[in-house]
């Protein structure tokens, strides 16, 4: 008699796991207050201008700039600080589309580095190796919510005359040395997407502590437009990038409740890294007291396949699905293995353009062991429930090590 769900037996848990966006009637009061105001865009309401300036406060910045989603945010960024064609980005290769397209959409190169498996971030120790005469910038990610090491990105940096934009998409809140993410650098960016510890279906924020970036990335997003100007009068290469009124109104209903939030998924998270560390062949991330808060997003460990029977990713997965846990095997492809990269489809319906990069023949061993063997994650809502949905979670890896000859 088979003993894992993957074969027919029982599933360890049959209960849903919380679900996600969470809404209240505050959504919907906001919603019509915004319908009722009869102003429904950023340009005469006040929601979108309002929420920039809490979130911005929020995140000890300056400025914010709300657009239309996390990747205009960081296009519009580096376009912001002044990096465009032929300059070249750092950027980690294990990480969503959005943080290499936006550089190319900015008219630069992304250069990959590769990831610190200890950490899922870009290897700092790698940043210096890859830098050369055309590199103006490093865009570094606070994966899955946790901070890069902001110290060493700064001094290389400034050691290098280099930009530091921020991608901050999945780390609303999160804390470098209790200074939150996002204007430690030059600028920083965030995304309200949908599955995002914060959501309004789509949106962004660009956050910076510079005038001058807050006010090109402000045009940039308007139509090229300046603060007080005339409508049709269009000072910079910009576009329609703005963030709705009813946008800002959900965001906004949300915005308090966060902190609760945050506190649930960062305590679930301490109890499923002390038992996870328990399990032979569950490696959890590096313990590094320098991040004094981690928005959660992704929980990301590695998967050891000698102690499941060396069973792939793919199948413990599965195996884990079928028990009942929501679970994903993450990015599977590294970015430089991504067709639109490989291929340098840069060009119209993508057509090869003529670079000197050469991607197809990368190779970085920590991005490609996260992408094929290693890295397992539980998205931010699985970490919103009680002690019982982590302890379901333990389970079910407990009992298919134990039935690891099934898999
Ligand atoms: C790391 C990272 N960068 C950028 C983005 C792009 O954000 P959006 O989907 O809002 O364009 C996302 C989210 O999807 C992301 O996870």
């Amino acid at each position: 008699m088979s003993k894992l769900a993957l074969n027919g037996g029982e599933s360890i848990r049959t209960l849903p796991f919380p679900k996600w966006p969470i809404w209240t009637d505050d959504e919907i009061n906001n919603l019509i207050d915004v319908i009722k105001s009869d102003q429904w865009g950023s340009i005469k309401g006040t929601r979108v201008n309002d929420f920039e300036k809490k979130y911005a406060a929020f995140h000890d910045a300056k400025y914010g700039v709300c657009v239309n989603s996390g990747t205009t945010a960081l296009t519009l960024a580096l376009r912001a600080v002044g990096i465009g064609r032929g300059d070249e980005v750092l950027v980690p290769a294990y990480t969503f589309i959005a943080t290499a397209t936006s550089i190319v959409e900015a008219g630069a190169i992304p250069r990959f580095v590769d990831i610190d498996p200890e950490t899922y971030n870009i290897d700092v120790n790698q940043l210096e190796a890859n830098i050369n005469e055309r590199t103006k910038g490093i865009m570094p990610v606070h994966f899955g919510g946790r901070p890069a090491e902001m110290d060493v990105i700064l001094s290389i940096a400034e050691k290098n005359n280099l930009k530091v934009v921020e991608d901050a998409a999945q780390a609303w809140g999160s804390e470098w040395k209790q200074t939150k993410v996002g204007a430690i650098g030059n600028a920083g960016c965030f995304s309200f997407q949908s599955s995002k510890n914060m959501t309004s279906a789509e949106g962004g924020i660009i956050l910076t502590n510079e005038d001058e970036t807050e006010k090109y990335a402000r045009s940039f997003s308007n139509c090229g437009r300046l603060p007080g100007g005339v409508w049709y009068e269009h000072y910079y290469l910009g576009g329609n990038f703005r963030l709705t009124e009813f946008q800002a109104a959900i965001l906004d209903a949300q915005f308090d409740r966060y902190p609760k939030y945050q506190k649930i998924r960062e305590q679930n998270c301490r109890i499923l890294n002390e038992h996870l560390s328990q399990i032979d062949g569950c490696e959890i991330l590096k313990d590094d007291p320098n991040i004094t808060a981690n928005s959660r997003h992704l929980y990301i460990w590695r998967y050891k396949k000698e102690a499941f029977n060396n069973a792939p990713k793919s199948q413990f997965i599965k195996a884990l699905q079928k028990e009942g846990i929501i679970t994903s095997a993450g990015y599977s492809i590294p970015l430089y293995t991504q067709p639109v990269m490989k291929n340098k489809a840069f060009g119209p319906m993508g057509a090869s353009v003529d670079l000197d990069v050469d991607y197809a023949s990368m190779e970085l061993p920590e991005t490609e062991k996260a992408c094929y063997e290693e890295a397992i994650w539980f998205p931010q809502f699985v970490l919103l429930g009680d002690e019982k949905d982590i302890d379901d979670i333990v389970k079910a890896i407990k009992k298919i090590q134990e039935n690891a000859n099934e898999l």
